[in-house]
């Protein structure tokens, strides 16, 4: 079981969790009402709602590494089933951002700690619920549950199912069963698809065992393992 610790007001639940995180045990969520400097991959900012969003980061220390990358498509995977539920254009665009209607509503954001050797993960995971203004800049791109559905939904129940999948999935990582890879292969916003990477545009062919994307470039397949990617004409 996922323990949840609750705190009203925080800057960051991955920034807490960095600077506390021996004070928990393993399997821990730290969720809170208000996340005041959120940020995402690659420096951006994570904007958020008081109570209409959700954010929280989960605490591993598992025993090694090994795999860590995995945990990005593992947490995709139990994001997904859960929103699938509530809306039927939901896709995974590798490795860790949520799409429904082909814009964001979640993105995860995973940062290790190493202290001499490997002590823990971190899985910051931002979604968008019953928050419906955006910022201009993203406002095209970027969703709600809300926004989409126009329904007013319950942020614990959702954080409840989240967590109960990914507990789930986590218990198949252990055990080097690579069931979540399934799902992102299934609900693929990108494999078939033109991407653009670092600017170069190659066709995504699948998403390998080991988690890397598998793409055309023209000439070769190559085994993309981590990097921003875009999709033509949508996020
Ligand atoms: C991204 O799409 O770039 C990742 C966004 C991750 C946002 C979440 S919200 C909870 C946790 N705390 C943070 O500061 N970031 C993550």
């Amino acid at each position: 079981m996922i323990k949840k610790v609750y705190f009203e007001i925080l800057p960051s639940t991955n920034t807490y969790l960095k600077e506390n995180y021996h004070k928990y045990d393993d399997k821990t969520a730290i969720i809170c009402h208000q996340q005041t400097n959120g940020h995402g991959r690659l420096g951006r900012n994570w904007d958020s709602e008081r109570k209409n969003s959700i954010t929280m980061s989960i605490l591993l220390k598992p025993k090694t590494s090994k795999n860590i990358a995995l945990l990005s498509l593992l947490t995709s995977a139990a994001l997904f089933d859960v929103i699938k539920n509530y809306h039927n254009d939901t896709k995974i665009k590798w490795p860790n951002d949520i799409l429904v209607n082909n814009k964001k509503i979640s993105g995860i954001l995973l940062e290790s700690i190493y202290k001499n050797k490997f002590e823990a993960v971190i899985i910051g995971i931002g979604i968008n619920v019953n928050n419906v203004y955006f910022p201009k800049s993203i406002n095209h791109k970027a969703t709600s549950l809300k926004k989409e559905l126009n329904i007013q939904f319950d942020i614990e129940e959702i954080i409840n199912q989240i967590l109960f999948n990914f507990e789930k999935y986590y218990k198949d990582f252990l055990k080097d069963n690579n069931s979540y890879i399934d799902i992102c292969r299934k609900h693929s916003a990108v494999i078939g698809k033109d991407i653009l990477i670092n600017g170069q545009k190659v066709k995504v062919i699948d998403i390998l065992d080991n988690g890397n994307l598998l793409v055309y470039d023209g000439n070769k397949t190559i085994d993309f393992s981590y990097g921003e990617i875009t999709l033509e004409n949508s996020y």
